[in-house]
């Protein structure tokens, strides 16, 4: 009898994604797989019923996942969910591990092998599987239209009979992979766009996307940039200089867009309450790092703010969710690359390999243990410090990253989801 895959609607209210599309499931039918998808599993990614059955899945409810050998997923199981599968499952999705020990705990405990996308390996043959680029790629467009949705003026300038509106001003703060995307989108929109980070790499890719690059550039930028290609947390210093640069700046902005990030660390907080105070009545800033503890002071998760000066924070959880129907096609095509090399194919079942370098990054727990180094020890010394573990072990996952290839033009390959788009590569 074939295995199993089995695909559920997701329970969190702020999940819209699904993890299969028509096309996953064809091919995952096509290695020899049963798939059955849960009944309205991809509604909120406007994927209807009909196009998954289409594609060679049967429509399911949830109890079809105690029959599952895989279960894809977007987010962790629950402890509902937990109980509902099958002793050895591989159980695939975004487990956001971090700060969460009892769950991850919770998972061995069901005897499900969990695996934890964020963690796959930035490197070449992984760049498919790579749901971070994917869905920061979609947030960061977002972002911009999330912008220009509060932004109660137009974003390009249009010079008319009647006068001229002026382009909108736009600060990208941080200037990874949605960073750039937020770039891109904001001048295909029209908008006049200036961006900042603190590796200097960046600074090649923001002027070859047509914007203007501002930064501190001391001998403390010119070292920020981690063997992993991700940033170090600035000393105070810098951060008092980036400061004073960037104050000036913002007052005269139109729409910030803030993503910064660093491994390990709550997001660096780049935008004081004077900062915002300073902004023109009716400017927008959004907050791509509010889920992380924010960039901007006073952003609430899930919320758009308006101060007492008249500028919006937005907060927005789960961008890439509220661009769904695009993040669960990438998604579902990520989640397939990587289980298709856990694939026999003669034999048409799931046969892990457990000493290949991508399983042995994202599996968390399998046979009943935790086994992800990461988390392990943790498991085994439940008294340990979670917030320590969590910033010692995220660093030494950044570490083991490696830096983005580069492509023949010397640009970061990393960034192709964008840059092709915006043809610079
Ligand atoms: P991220 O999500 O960790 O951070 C977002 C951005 O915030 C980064 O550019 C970071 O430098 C910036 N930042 C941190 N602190 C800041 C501060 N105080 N002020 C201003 N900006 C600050 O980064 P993401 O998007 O994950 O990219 C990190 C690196 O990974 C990049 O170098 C990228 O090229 C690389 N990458 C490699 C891939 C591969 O397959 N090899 C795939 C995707 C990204």
């Amino acid at each position: 009898m074939a295995q199993a895959i089995f695909i559920p609607r997701e329970l969190d209210a702020n999940e819209q994604r699904v993890a299969a599309s028509p096309d996953t499931v064809k091919r995952l039918a096509g290695l020899g797989f049963e798939v059955v998808v849960e009944k309205g599993a991809g509604t909120d990614s406007r994927i209807p019923d009909e196009e998954f059955a289409k594609a060679g899945a049967a429509i399911g409810k949830a109890a079809d996942a105690s029959k599952a050998d895989v279960v894809l997923k977007v987010r962790r199981p629950t402890d509902t969910e937990l109980k509902g599968y099958k002793q050895g499952a591989a159980v695939i999705a975004i487990m956001d591990p971090y700060g969460n020990d009892a769950a991850v705990a919770a998972m061995a405990k069901a005897g499900i092998t969990a695996f934890s996308m964020e963690f796959m390996p930035r490197i070449t043959r992984a760049q498919v599987m790579d749901v971070l680029s994917s869905q920061a790629n979609l947030a960061g467009y977002q972002a911009v239209i999330d912008a220009a949705a509060e932004y109660d003026r137009a974003l390009p300038m249009m010079m008319t009979a009647a006068g001229t509106v002026p382009a909108a001003k736009t600060f990208i703060m941080g200037v990874g992979v949605a960073g750039l995307q937020a770039i891109a989108t904001a001048r295909r929109l029209g908008a006049v766009v200036t961006a900042t980070d603190v590796r200097p790499a960046v600074k090649e890719q923001v002027q070859s996307l047509g914007a203007k690059f501002l930064a501190v550039e001391d001998e403390e930028f010119k070292a920020a940039e981690t063997a992993g290609g991700y940033a170090k947390e600035m000393s105070k210093e810098y951060q008092a200089k980036q400061a004073a640069l960037t104050a000036e700046h913002i007052a005269k902005q139109d729409i910030v867009i803030t993503t910064a990030l660093i491994p390990g660390r709550p997001a660096p907080k780049l935008v004081s309450a004077a900062m915002v105070a300073s902004m023109k009545p009716g400017s927008v800033i959004v907050d791509l790092a509010v889920e992380r503890g924010g960039n901007v002071e006073g952003a609430q998760a899930g919320k758009v703010v308006t101060t007492e000066n008249g500028v919006k924070i937005v907060g927005h959880l789960n961008v890439p969710g509220r661009v769904a129907a695009s993040a669960s096609l990438l998604y579902a095509k990520n989640l397939y690359a990587f289980l298709e090399t856990m694939v026999d194919k003669a034999a048409k079942t799931l046969a892990i390999k457990r000493d290949d370098e991508l399983v042995k990054a994202t599996m968390l727990t399998d046979g009943g243990k935790v086994v992800h180094p990461n988390f392990a020890k943790a498991a085994e010394e439940p008294r340990t410090e979670p917030a320590a573990i969590q910033a010692k072990t995220m660093v030494a996952d950044a570490a083991e990253r490696k830096p983005a290839k580069k492509s023949a033009t010397g640009k970061s390959a990393a960034k192709s989801p964008s840059s092709k788009s915006e043809g610079i590569a």
